[in-house]
């Protein structure tokens, strides 16, 4: 068997991304990137730029319907975003989140759910928050060929729970269980865990003792991959600002002076010119 080390190239140059090429960037050292969509056009703008997963995130609840939590978004909501975006995508891994009440508590249900994203979807993977009590979804799901993404730490479908969206396991039994979860999670078959804001130390020491990929949101730079909610990196959403959030453009003051332009042409008569009219 050859010992040669896999370049970027080697494992980057495929026609698509799959689960298997994820656990190889985990061997060949190379840092997942992942984002979220919801919409055909974003998701066909992110995957020509080349990113690696794209997330269909239950954060459509808060950045596409305006709800305050990810809890009001429904199954049939998710549905929908994730028909939009995997008309957009050529390359990318798509991955849907299963939403709030479509999996919680029943593994029947979680099947159910499950099988609904990807046959009216044509997605490729499930996104399942929580740890141990997940397990069996995780299973019934993967026995029906569903790969599936965890997902621990601060998971938002407990914020009532938790009561806050501070940094999670900073305490030493929560810490604990969340490592527990982890290695639960990796041996029920999940291809992949997201860790969300849990301290830096923790997501690095996770991500070193398991084989799969971690894909870090606020939980340093030691995970194997990186996510963002796309509204914020690209500066959509500017009233969210926890320290996590890099704003790589800022979105919103380039579509507001576009308009206020767009307003000016309109009130002067500029637009349309005979050029542009027939
Ligand atoms: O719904 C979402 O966008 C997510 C990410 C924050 C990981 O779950």
């Amino acid at each position: 068997m050859s010992t040669r080390i896999r370049t970027v190239s080697d494992v980057l140059d495929v026609k698509r991304i799959t689960t298997q090429t994820l656990q190889e960037m985990k061997v060949a050292g190379i840092p997942v990137a992942m984002l979220t969509a919801y919409d055909f056009t974003s998701a066909r703008i992110l995957d020509g730029a080349g990113i690696d997963v794209l997330l269909v995130g239950d954060s459509a609840s808060n950045v596409m319907a305006g709800h305050e939590t990810t809890l009001p978004i429904t199954l049939e909501q998710m549905i929908y975003h994730a028909q939009c975006v995997v008309r957009g995508v050529q390359r990318a891994l798509v991955v849907v989140d299963l939403p709030f009440g479509s999996f919680q508590g029943n593994s029947r249900k979680a099947l159910a759910s499950g099988i609904r994203v990807m046959k009216e979807s044509g997605a490729h993977a499930v996104k399942l928050e929580g740890g141990q009590t997940i397990v069996p979804s995780v299973e019934r799901l993967l026995e029906a060929g569903i790969p599936v993404m965890g997902h621990l730490g601060l998971t938002p479908q407990s914020i009532y729970r938790f009561g806050t969206y501070k940094v999670r396991a900073e305490e030493d039994d929560e810490a604990d269980r969340l490592r527990e979860d982890a290695i639960l999670l990796e041996r029920a078959g999940c291809f992949a865990i997201v860790l969300e804001k849990i301290p830096a130390a923790l997501a690095t020491e996770v991500s070193r003792s398991l084989s799969i990929p971690t894909i870090g949101i606020g939980a340093g730079g030691g995970c194997d991959g990186q996510v963002l909610v796309t509204h914020d990196a690209l500066g959509l959403s500017t009233d969210f600002n926890p320290r996590f959030v890099r704003r790589y453009a800022h979105l919103d003051r380039a579509i507001a002076e576009s308009v206020q332009r767009y307003i000016e042409d309109v009130r002067d008569r500029a637009f349309p010119t005979d050029e542009e009219s027939y």
